[in-house]
């Protein structure tokens, strides 16, 4: 029992290690900064809406809350299984997917809006997989560290809380 209990808690820090390296460990987005999120992005109902490592899921929860099409990609196990239970409470619960995948491996070609709130160091590589798949019109929104090479159409600051980053595919 105790080795089985071990072989989970090792398997779960396991894929939060292997998160940390593929895109970021799990940090939530706050409470706060979900809503100006929002704001910013302007959703449509319907629109999909994608979280590149949605962490607990209560992004796209919100999203979801709003009217959009909300899909969330996951690999580490603790917050995948987290945003499974938060998506079971959720009224629209219908809207929202949540997936156990590599956003790597995800197709974003249908995507209104891309969210993220990863680490920089794999901007070039996601800037080229973004620039590849989204859509003319496309919405992209960053969180805490801006794409360097693109110029947001937004950046929303709100003094003592991590700046937002609103690009647009043309
Ligand atoms: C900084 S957290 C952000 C969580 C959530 N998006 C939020 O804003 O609250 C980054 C998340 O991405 C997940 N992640 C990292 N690399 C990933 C990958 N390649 N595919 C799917 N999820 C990934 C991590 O496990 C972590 O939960």
């Amino acid at each position: 029992m105790v080795t089985m209990l071990a072989i989970f808690i090792f398997i779960f820090l396991l894929t939060f290690v292997y998160a940390g390296i593929r895109g970021a460990p799990w940090v939530p987005t706050k409470k706060k900064d979900i809503e100006r999120f929002l704001k910013l992005a302007k959703i449509i109902p319907n629109q999909k809406i994608y979280d590149l490592g949605c962490g607990d899921g209560r992004l796209i929860c919100a999203a979801a809350k709003v009217g959009a099409e909300a899909q969330g990609f996951e690999i580490s196990l603790f917050p995948y299984l987290l945003a499974n239970i938060y998506r079971i409470f959720q009224k629209n619960k219908s809207k929202i997917k949540i997936s156990y995948k590599d956003f790597w491996y995800a197709n974003l070609n249908n995507a209104d809006i891309v969210y993220f709130f990863l680490m920089p160091k794999i901007y070039p590589k996601l800037k080229q997989k973004l620039e590849k798949e989204l859509k003319h019109g496309a919405k992209v929104i960053t969180y805490v560290w801006p794409i360097k090479e693109w110029t947001p159409i937004k950046v929303d600051v709100v003094k003592g809380y991590p700046n937002l980053y609103l690009y647009q595919r043309y």
